[in-house]
Protein backbone atom coordinates (compact mmCIF):
# COMPACT_ATOMS: atom_id res chain seq x y z
CA UNK A 1 0.00 0.00 0.00
CA UNK A 2 1.77 3.33 -1.27
CA UNK A 3 0.07 6.85 0.62
CA UNK A 4 -0.50 9.58 -2.06
CA UNK A 5 3.44 10.96 -1.21
CA UNK A 6 4.56 7.56 -2.57
CA UNK A 7 5.10 6.17 1.38
CA UNK A 8 5.08 2.34 1.55
CA UNK A 9 3.07 1.86 4.60
CA UNK A 10 3.59 -1.57 5.75
CA UNK A 11 3.97 -1.51 9.31
CA UNK A 12 0.42 -1.58 11.53
CA UNK A 13 0.46 -0.55 15.27
CA UNK A 14 -2.37 -2.07 17.30
CA UNK A 15 -3.49 -0.82 20.62
CA UNK A 16 -5.14 -3.74 22.45
CA UNK A 17 -6.44 -1.70 25.56
CA UNK A 18 -6.66 1.97 27.09
CA UNK A 19 -5.84 0.33 30.03
CA UNK A 20 -2.15 0.58 31.99
CA UNK A 21 -1.38 -0.82 35.25
CA UNK A 22 1.23 2.28 35.53
CA UNK A 23 0.08 6.20 35.99
CA UNK A 24 3.49 7.80 34.34
CA UNK A 25 2.92 11.57 35.26
CA UNK A 26 2.98 12.80 31.28
CA UNK A 27 0.23 9.93 30.17
CA UNK A 28 -1.82 9.29 32.88
CA UNK A 29 -3.89 12.21 34.15
CA UNK A 30 -4.32 12.50 37.81
CA UNK A 31 -7.99 11.40 37.72
CA UNK A 32 -7.17 8.60 35.73
CA UNK A 33 -9.00 8.23 32.19
CA UNK A 34 -12.64 7.55 31.03
CA UNK A 35 -12.66 3.89 30.73
CA UNK A 36 -13.66 2.61 27.27
CA UNK A 37 -16.79 0.72 27.43
CA UNK A 38 -16.06 -2.98 27.75
CA UNK A 39 -18.62 -3.16 23.95
CA UNK A 40 -16.33 -0.11 22.51
CA UNK A 41 -13.40 -2.20 22.75
CA UNK A 42 -12.64 -4.51 19.78
CA UNK A 43 -12.54 -8.39 20.47
CA UNK A 44 -9.76 -10.31 19.86
CA UNK A 45 -11.39 -11.85 16.94
CA UNK A 46 -12.00 -8.34 15.53
CA UNK A 47 -8.35 -7.35 15.97
CA UNK A 48 -7.44 -10.65 14.10
CA UNK A 49 -9.68 -9.98 11.09
CA UNK A 50 -8.75 -6.12 10.89
CA UNK A 51 -4.73 -7.39 11.02
CA UNK A 52 -5.41 -9.81 8.60
CA UNK A 53 -7.22 -7.27 6.03
CA UNK A 54 -4.14 -5.39 6.25
CA UNK A 55 -2.13 -7.64 5.93
CA UNK A 56 -3.50 -8.89 2.50
CA UNK A 57 -3.03 -5.03 1.75
CA UNK A 58 0.37 -5.48 2.17
CA UNK A 59 1.45 -4.85 5.88
CA UNK A 60 3.89 -6.75 6.91
CA UNK A 61 5.22 -5.70 10.34
CA UNK A 62 2.95 -5.59 13.10
CA UNK A 63 3.01 -4.18 16.81
CA UNK A 64 0.88 -4.50 19.77
CA UNK A 65 0.95 -1.76 22.11
CA UNK A 66 -1.39 -0.48 25.19
CA UNK A 67 -2.08 1.20 27.35
CA UNK A 68 -0.31 -1.78 28.82
CA UNK A 69 -0.68 -4.96 26.50
CA UNK A 70 0.04 -7.40 28.82
CA UNK A 71 -2.70 -6.39 31.16
CA UNK A 72 -5.43 -7.48 28.10
CA UNK A 73 -6.81 -10.05 29.15
CA UNK A 74 -5.98 -13.44 26.66
CA UNK A 75 -2.80 -11.19 25.03
CA UNK A 76 -1.10 -14.25 24.25
CA UNK A 77 -4.25 -15.73 22.31
CA UNK A 78 -3.58 -12.75 20.06
CA UNK A 79 -0.09 -12.76 20.17
CA UNK A 80 -0.79 -16.69 18.69
CA UNK A 81 -3.28 -15.36 16.62
CA UNK A 82 -1.95 -12.74 14.89
CA UNK A 83 1.63 -14.93 14.49
CA UNK A 84 -0.32 -17.13 12.45
CA UNK A 85 -0.91 -15.04 10.09
CA UNK A 86 0.86 -15.69 7.08
CA UNK A 87 2.90 -12.53 5.80
CA UNK A 88 3.51 -11.07 9.61
CA UNK A 89 7.38 -11.32 9.13
CA UNK A 90 7.66 -9.08 12.09
CA UNK A 91 6.05 -9.35 15.11
CA UNK A 92 6.80 -6.62 18.50
CA UNK A 93 5.35 -5.50 21.39
CA UNK A 94 5.67 -2.16 23.29
CA UNK A 95 5.35 -3.12 27.09
CA UNK A 96 5.87 -1.07 30.47
CA UNK A 97 7.73 -4.65 31.58
CA UNK A 98 5.97 -4.70 34.51
CA UNK A 99 4.48 -8.11 33.98
CA UNK A 100 7.04 -9.38 31.62
CA UNK A 101 8.57 -11.74 34.03
CA UNK A 102 5.45 -13.81 33.68
CA UNK A 103 4.72 -13.25 30.30
CA UNK A 104 8.40 -13.22 28.52
CA UNK A 105 8.34 -17.21 28.42
CA UNK A 106 4.74 -17.44 26.79
CA UNK A 107 4.79 -14.59 24.47
CA UNK A 108 7.79 -15.85 23.13
CA UNK A 109 6.73 -19.58 22.44
CA UNK A 110 3.40 -18.02 21.26
CA UNK A 111 5.23 -16.16 18.32
CA UNK A 112 6.09 -12.63 19.27
CA UNK A 113 9.67 -11.34 18.23
CA UNK A 114 10.59 -8.42 19.40
CA UNK A 115 10.03 -6.42 22.50
CA UNK A 116 10.50 -2.67 23.05
CA UNK A 117 10.45 -1.81 27.19
CA UNK A 118 9.60 1.73 28.58
CA UNK A 119 11.87 2.64 31.15
CA UNK A 120 12.82 6.43 31.67
CA UNK A 121 15.08 5.84 34.88
CA UNK A 122 17.31 3.35 36.63
CA UNK A 123 16.74 4.27 40.15
CA UNK A 124 13.99 2.78 42.30
CA UNK A 125 12.63 5.83 43.74
CA UNK A 126 12.51 7.45 40.64
CA UNK A 127 10.78 5.32 38.71
CA UNK A 128 7.74 4.95 41.59
CA UNK A 129 7.90 8.74 41.27
CA UNK A 130 7.24 9.20 37.63
CA UNK A 131 4.95 5.85 37.37
CA UNK A 132 3.33 6.73 40.87
CA UNK A 133 2.65 2.81 41.68
CA UNK A 134 5.44 1.23 39.37
CA UNK A 135 8.66 -1.03 40.95
CA UNK A 136 11.35 -0.89 39.54
CA UNK A 137 12.32 -4.26 40.03
CA UNK A 138 9.45 -6.10 38.37
CA UNK A 139 10.67 -4.14 34.88
CA UNK A 140 14.32 -5.26 35.73
CA UNK A 141 13.14 -8.72 36.38
CA UNK A 142 10.96 -8.75 33.30
CA UNK A 143 14.30 -7.46 30.90
CA UNK A 144 15.73 -10.46 32.67
CA UNK A 145 13.35 -12.79 31.69
CA UNK A 146 12.87 -11.18 28.40
CA UNK A 147 16.44 -11.58 27.10
CA UNK A 148 16.74 -15.41 29.15
CA UNK A 149 13.50 -16.09 26.51
CA UNK A 150 15.22 -15.10 23.67
CA UNK A 151 13.01 -11.66 22.64
CA UNK A 152 16.05 -9.84 21.58
CA UNK A 153 18.10 -7.68 21.34
CA UNK A 154 15.94 -5.98 23.48
CA UNK A 155 15.03 -2.25 22.88
CA UNK A 156 14.46 0.42 25.91
CA UNK A 157 12.17 3.47 25.41
CA UNK A 158 13.97 6.25 27.59
CA UNK A 159 11.30 9.35 27.55
CA UNK A 160 13.83 12.07 28.17
CA UNK A 161 12.19 14.50 31.26
CA UNK A 162 13.67 18.16 32.34
CA UNK A 163 14.72 17.98 35.70
CA UNK A 164 13.93 14.28 36.07
CA UNK A 165 16.12 11.94 33.99
CA UNK A 166 18.62 14.30 31.84
CA UNK A 167 21.38 13.26 35.07
CA UNK A 168 20.88 9.73 34.24
CA UNK A 169 21.39 9.70 30.20
CA UNK A 170 25.05 8.43 30.81
CA UNK A 171 24.51 5.31 33.00
CA UNK A 172 21.52 4.47 29.93
CA UNK A 173 24.03 4.24 27.24
CA UNK A 174 26.51 2.88 29.56
CA UNK A 175 24.08 -0.42 29.32
CA UNK A 176 25.07 -0.59 25.54
CA UNK A 177 28.94 -1.19 26.24
CA UNK A 178 28.86 -4.62 26.66
CA UNK A 179 25.37 -5.67 25.70
CA UNK A 180 24.10 -5.83 22.38
CA UNK A 181 20.59 -3.78 24.01
CA UNK A 182 19.35 -0.52 22.23
CA UNK A 183 18.78 2.08 24.30
CA UNK A 184 16.28 4.80 22.34
CA UNK A 185 15.53 8.29 23.81
CA UNK A 186 12.33 9.56 22.95
CA UNK A 187 11.63 13.59 23.00
CA UNK A 188 8.64 13.88 25.17
CA UNK A 189 5.47 14.82 22.72
CA UNK A 190 2.31 17.29 23.68
CA UNK A 191 -0.47 15.04 23.83
CA UNK A 192 -4.03 14.88 25.67
CA UNK A 193 -4.66 16.36 28.53
CA UNK A 194 -0.88 16.41 29.46
CA UNK A 195 0.14 18.34 26.96
CA UNK A 196 1.16 21.06 29.13
CA UNK A 197 2.66 19.35 31.65
CA UNK A 198 4.76 17.62 29.00
CA UNK A 199 5.55 20.92 26.97
CA UNK A 200 7.28 22.70 30.49
CA UNK A 201 9.20 18.98 30.78
CA UNK A 202 10.30 18.80 27.59
CA UNK A 203 13.85 18.79 26.30
CA UNK A 204 15.78 18.03 23.03
CA UNK A 205 16.93 14.87 22.41
CA UNK A 206 20.21 17.23 21.53
CA UNK A 207 21.21 16.90 25.10
CA UNK A 208 21.81 12.80 24.62
CA UNK A 209 24.69 13.78 21.97
CA UNK A 210 26.05 17.12 24.13
CA UNK A 211 26.67 14.92 27.68
CA UNK A 212 28.15 12.23 25.57
CA UNK A 213 30.17 13.60 22.81
CA UNK A 214 31.95 10.72 22.08
CA UNK A 215 29.26 9.05 20.43
CA UNK A 216 29.56 8.55 16.78
CA UNK A 217 26.73 8.37 14.11
CA UNK A 218 26.00 4.71 12.74
CA UNK A 219 23.71 4.13 9.12
CA UNK A 220 20.06 2.47 10.16
CA UNK A 221 19.51 -0.73 8.20
CA UNK A 222 15.70 0.54 7.92
CA UNK A 223 15.08 4.14 6.78
CA UNK A 224 12.02 3.87 7.86
CA UNK A 225 12.56 3.83 11.40
CA UNK A 226 12.29 7.17 12.89
CA UNK A 227 15.63 6.41 15.01
CA UNK A 228 19.07 8.08 14.05
CA UNK A 229 21.44 5.56 15.48
CA UNK A 230 24.62 6.08 17.57
CA UNK A 231 27.41 4.27 19.24
CA UNK A 232 30.05 4.55 21.25
CA UNK A 233 32.86 3.41 20.16
CA UNK A 234 33.44 -0.60 20.70
CA UNK A 235 30.14 -0.87 22.02
CA UNK A 236 28.06 -3.93 21.15
CA UNK A 237 24.71 -2.08 21.51
CA UNK A 238 23.33 1.34 20.28
CA UNK A 239 21.80 4.36 21.08
CA UNK A 240 19.08 5.30 18.90
CA UNK A 241 17.38 9.13 19.08
CA UNK A 242 13.72 9.46 18.29
CA UNK A 243 13.31 13.67 17.84
CA UNK A 244 9.61 14.20 16.84
CA UNK A 245 9.52 17.67 18.17
CA UNK A 246 13.22 18.73 17.11
CA UNK A 247 13.66 17.06 13.71
CA UNK A 248 10.66 15.36 12.19
CA UNK A 249 11.10 11.68 10.26
CA UNK A 250 7.38 12.09 8.49
CA UNK A 251 8.64 11.68 5.08
CA UNK A 252 9.99 8.10 5.93
CA UNK A 253 6.89 6.92 7.91
CA UNK A 254 5.51 3.39 7.09
CA UNK A 255 3.04 3.14 9.75
CA UNK A 256 -0.56 3.21 10.87
CA UNK A 257 -2.47 2.79 13.92
CA UNK A 258 -5.47 1.32 15.12
CA UNK A 259 -7.10 2.32 18.58
CA UNK A 260 -8.75 -0.24 21.08
CA UNK A 261 -11.99 1.14 20.16
CA UNK A 262 -11.35 -0.21 16.63
CA UNK A 263 -10.39 3.33 15.18
CA UNK A 264 -7.90 3.98 12.50
CA UNK A 265 -5.25 6.79 12.66
CA UNK A 266 -3.03 7.70 9.48
CA UNK A 267 -0.89 9.74 12.22
CA UNK A 268 -0.01 9.80 15.43
CA UNK A 269 -0.22 13.43 15.94
CA UNK A 270 -3.45 13.67 14.02
CA UNK A 271 -6.79 14.16 14.85
CA UNK A 272 -8.06 12.27 12.00
CA UNK A 273 -9.96 8.94 13.07
CA UNK A 274 -11.83 6.16 11.04
CA UNK A 275 -14.20 3.97 12.26
CA UNK A 276 -13.33 0.71 11.26
CA UNK A 277 -15.12 -0.91 14.07
CA UNK A 278 -18.27 0.43 13.14
CA UNK A 279 -18.02 -1.05 9.45
CA UNK A 280 -16.81 -4.58 10.74
CA UNK A 281 -20.04 -4.54 13.22
CA UNK A 282 -22.31 -3.62 10.40
CA UNK A 283 -20.77 -6.58 8.15
CA UNK A 284 -19.18 -4.06 5.42
CA UNK A 285 -15.78 -4.81 3.18
CA UNK A 286 -12.97 -2.85 5.01
CA UNK A 287 -10.54 -2.69 2.54
CA UNK A 288 -11.26 0.20 0.55
CA UNK A 289 -11.60 2.17 3.79
CA UNK A 290 -8.27 0.94 4.62
CA UNK A 291 -7.17 1.94 0.95
CA UNK A 292 -8.84 5.74 1.17
CA UNK A 293 -7.26 6.35 4.63
CA UNK A 294 -4.24 5.44 3.82
CA UNK A 295 -4.39 8.03 0.95
CA UNK A 296 -5.41 10.23 2.88
CA UNK A 297 -2.20 10.11 5.19
CA UNK A 298 -0.81 13.70 5.95
CA UNK A 299 2.02 14.48 4.69
CA UNK A 300 3.96 15.89 8.18
CA UNK A 301 3.02 16.41 11.72
CA UNK A 302 2.35 20.32 12.89
CA UNK A 303 3.62 19.79 16.75
CA UNK A 304 4.92 23.63 16.68
CA UNK A 305 1.80 25.53 16.07
CA UNK A 306 0.19 24.26 18.42
CA UNK A 307 -1.91 21.31 16.70
CA UNK A 308 -1.85 19.25 19.69
CA UNK A 309 -3.90 15.62 19.66
CA UNK A 310 -6.86 15.23 21.79
CA UNK A 311 -6.95 11.46 22.19
CA UNK A 312 -4.76 9.88 25.55
CA UNK A 313 -1.44 8.95 24.50
CA UNK A 314 -3.40 5.34 26.35
CA UNK A 315 -5.54 5.23 23.80
CA UNK A 316 -3.00 5.10 20.95
CA UNK A 317 0.06 3.47 22.46
CA UNK A 318 2.54 5.60 21.13
N1 LIG B 1 5.76 11.65 24.69
C1 LIG B 1 6.70 10.75 24.31
N2 LIG B 1 6.62 9.45 24.56
C2 LIG B 1 5.56 9.02 25.23
N3 LIG B 1 5.20 7.78 25.62
C3 LIG B 1 4.01 7.86 26.25
N4 LIG B 1 3.58 9.14 26.29
C4 LIG B 1 4.52 9.88 25.66
C5 LIG B 1 4.66 11.26 25.36
N5 LIG B 1 3.74 12.15 25.71
C6 LIG B 1 6.05 6.64 25.38
C7 LIG B 1 6.04 5.62 26.45
C8 LIG B 1 6.38 4.36 25.70
C9 LIG B 1 5.96 4.63 24.29
C10 LIG B 1 4.84 3.75 23.84
O1 LIG B 1 5.56 5.97 24.23
O2 LIG B 1 6.97 5.86 27.46
O3 LIG B 1 7.75 4.08 25.74
FE1 LIG C 1 1.19 3.12 31.16
FE2 LIG C 1 2.92 3.54 29.22
FE3 LIG C 1 1.25 5.46 29.93
FE4 LIG C 1 3.20 4.75 31.59
S1 LIG C 1 3.45 5.67 29.57
S2 LIG C 1 1.05 5.10 32.14
S3 LIG C 1 3.36 2.61 31.22
S4 LIG C 1 0.69 3.54 29.03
Amino acid sequence: MFDSYGRKINYLRISVTDLCNLRCKYCMPEKGIDKMWHKEILTLEEIEAITESFVELGVDKVRITGGEPLVRKNILKLIDGIGKIGGVNDLAMTTNGILLKDYAKDLKNAGLNRLNISLDTLNEEKYSQITKVGKLKDVLQGIEAAKKSGLTPIKLNVVLIKDFNENEIEDFINLTKYEDIEIRFIELMPIGTLKHWSSNKYISNDTVLEKMPELIEIESADISSPARYYKLPNAKGKVGLINPISCKFCENCNRIRLTADGKLKSCLHSNAEVDLKKLLREGKDIKTVITDTIKSKPKEHELENGNYINREMTAIGG
